[in-house]
């Protein structure tokens, strides 16, 4: 064959194989409101920037009549790309083959495009569409995903790992999303579970849609599975181009830095926290009057919604955010808001990124159902993610501080770099109501007017230990500031972090609260 007829040879065989499924399933996927895998993939990606990878991969199934089905590229679309400019490596799930369905081929794509991120120490980005574990391959699909979860494990905390739900993630097909840093998900097509609605009804008598039991909202609110939740796929892959773009490649490198911004003039930090200290405020509004332009890119915003994370700029550099969230159960740490925050601050010392605490809460939750949880095993974990992180930690102090959340919000015992409060500041063991009805209980019992006497004590309290100076004179706050003074003060102490050094005992890895 000539030269020229193997090149129209060879666009012929690309043309064929890039049509997935055919145009049948290609309709089925568009009826679902669903975009194809390639779609999704060009428009994540910077415009020309993708290259394909094993387009001609194929299966090597023989049994249940296999060997006659050809399936285009095995089920998977694997290459690299950029989003703005920074090379990412990317995979997508072709549910119009097999149903994206996961056999020993469509695997061995997969781990072989995560080897590749690993090695070059890149972003992978995960699309998942799929029926899970390809009936018809048995085992092997088996081992495919065993490989998969195995690689999600080994590049934890090196390079950044996101997981894109697209369609159905069923059976042990979810853990490896699960395993990754932060998972998208979108209203009416994403559906992760275990055990589906079919099993469920034979096993259990219970009848439940995919929705309820494992659609995008499910996994935003209730689970806290989901880290993104968008009502679109476009919106969604606005989403996954903006964390990108916040978030360093790799374990040894920085976020990228843009121009510094000065925050938007609307937000005024020194008229958001009411007078009263027992009205809730919104601590987004803080978090705005802080951050270049007033950005703030928030994760997990729908799950345990009483305390705030999210990535937002100072100067131009990522930071981290952790701030209690007054205006919900008034910002008290439990079980969820404390697995929330402790895997966000382990993500942002993995990556170099230095965190921010705003710290405003009457401490953990009380009662019954929160120990039964595990409030003592999950609060935990909070402590841990603050103690083990060594970037730079700083600290704001703005109202409550009380008890063992003073401690975890990232106090000077856990080793923050800098903590400062705001004269409006009440740290102390609890709250001045609870600790003068247990501390002076006889006298106020024996007094004439109790009520009196309780209000004399609380207010007796509360000029002893309800205020930032008692710790401002034991050095455990650094510096007592206005609040106008917040973002210079943070930026300071950021700029006097940048070459942070400390080292930690050596050791093979800690062990934990899980
Ligand atoms: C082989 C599969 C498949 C699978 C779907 N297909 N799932 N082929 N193995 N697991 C094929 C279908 O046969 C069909 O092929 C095509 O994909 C589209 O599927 P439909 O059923 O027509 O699509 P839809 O009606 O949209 O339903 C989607 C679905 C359903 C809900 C995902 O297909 C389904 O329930 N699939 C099985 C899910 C499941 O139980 N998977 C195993 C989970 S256990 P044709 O040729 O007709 O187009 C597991 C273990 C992993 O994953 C363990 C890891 C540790």
């Amino acid at each position: 064959m000539s030269l020229k007829r193997n090149i129209l040879d060879l666009r012929k065989r690309k043309i064929e194989v890039q049509k997935g499924g055919g145009d049948k399933a290609i309709e089925k996927q568009a009826a679902m409101g669903k975009l194809t895998a390639r779609e999704r993939i060009l428009a994540i990606l910077d415009e020309n920037s993708f290259h394909e990878y094993d387009l001609f991969v194929e299966h090597l199934a023989r049994d249940f009549d296999m060997e006659k089905k050809v399936l285009h590229g095995d089920g998977v679309i694997t290459g690299t790309g950029t989003i703005y400019g920074s090379p990412i490596c990317i995979y997508a799930q072709d549910f119009t083959v097999a149903g994206g369905s996961l056999g020993l081929m469509h695997a061995r794509k997969i781990t072989k495009i995560m080897d590749h991120a690993l090695k070059m120490r890149m972003p992978l980005i995960g699309i998942n569409d799929s029926g899970g574990a390809r009936i018809q391959e048995g085992v092997n699909s088996l081992a495919g995903y065993g490989e998969i979860f195995f690689r999600n494990t080994l590049a934890s905390g090196v390079i950044p790992q996101l997981s894109v739900i697209l369609g159905p993630c069923a059976g042990g097909a979810v853990y490896s999303p699960a395993l990754t840093d932060f998972v998208f998900v979108v209203e009416n097509i994403s559906k992760m579970f275990i055990t589906g609605p079919g099993v469920i009804k034979s096993v259990l008598g219970e009848e439940i849609s995919m929705e309820e039991l494992g659609g995008a909202r499910v996994h935003s609110e209730i689970t806290g599975n989901a880290h993104f939740y968008a009502k679109s796929e476009i919106e969604c892959f606005e989403q996954i181009k903006k964390l990108i773009s916040l978030i360093p490649r790799n374990n040894t490198d920085k976020a990228p830095v843009l121009a510094p911004k000065e925050p938007l003039k609307k937000f005024k930090i020194d008229k958001i926290v009411p007078g009263n200290p027992r009205l809730p405020y919104d601590i987004l509004n803080i978090i705005k009057s802080i951050t270049d332009g007033s950005e703030f890119f928030e994760v997990m915003e729908m799950y345990a919604p009483n305390i705030v994370i999210g990535f937002g700029r100072m100067n131009g550099q990522t930071c981290g955010f952790v701030a209690n969230q007054p205006k919900v159960l008034a910002g008290v740490l439990d079980c969820d808001s404390s697995d929330k925050a402790a895997r966000f601050i382990r993500y942002c010392d993995a990556f170099n990124i230095p965190i921010i605490t705003l710290e405003d809460m009457p401490g953990y939750l009380p009662g019954a159902d929160q120990e039964h949880m595990g409030v003592i095993r999950h609060g935990a974990k909070i402590l841990y993610a603050y103690s083990e992180a060594t970037v730079p930690k700083i600290t704001i102090i703005i109202r409550k501080a009380y008890g063992g959340g003073y401690i975890a919000m990232n106090s000077r015992h856990l080793r923050a770099d800098f903590v400062f409060a705001w004269p409006t500041a009440e740290i102390a063991v609890m709250g001045p109501e609870g600790a003068a009805n247990i501390v002076f209980r006889k006298e106020i019992e024996e007094a004439e007017d109790p009520e009196a006497m309780r209000k004399q004590k609380i207010e007796e309290y509360k000029e002893k230990f309800a205020n930032p100076y008692v710790a401002a004179a034991k050095g455990y706050v650094d510096q007592v500031i206005e609040p106008l003074e917040t973002r210079s003060m943070l930026l300071h102490a950021l700029s006097v972090s940048a070459n942070k050094s400390v080292s930690m005992p050596k050791k093979k890895h800690g062990i934990p609260p899980f």
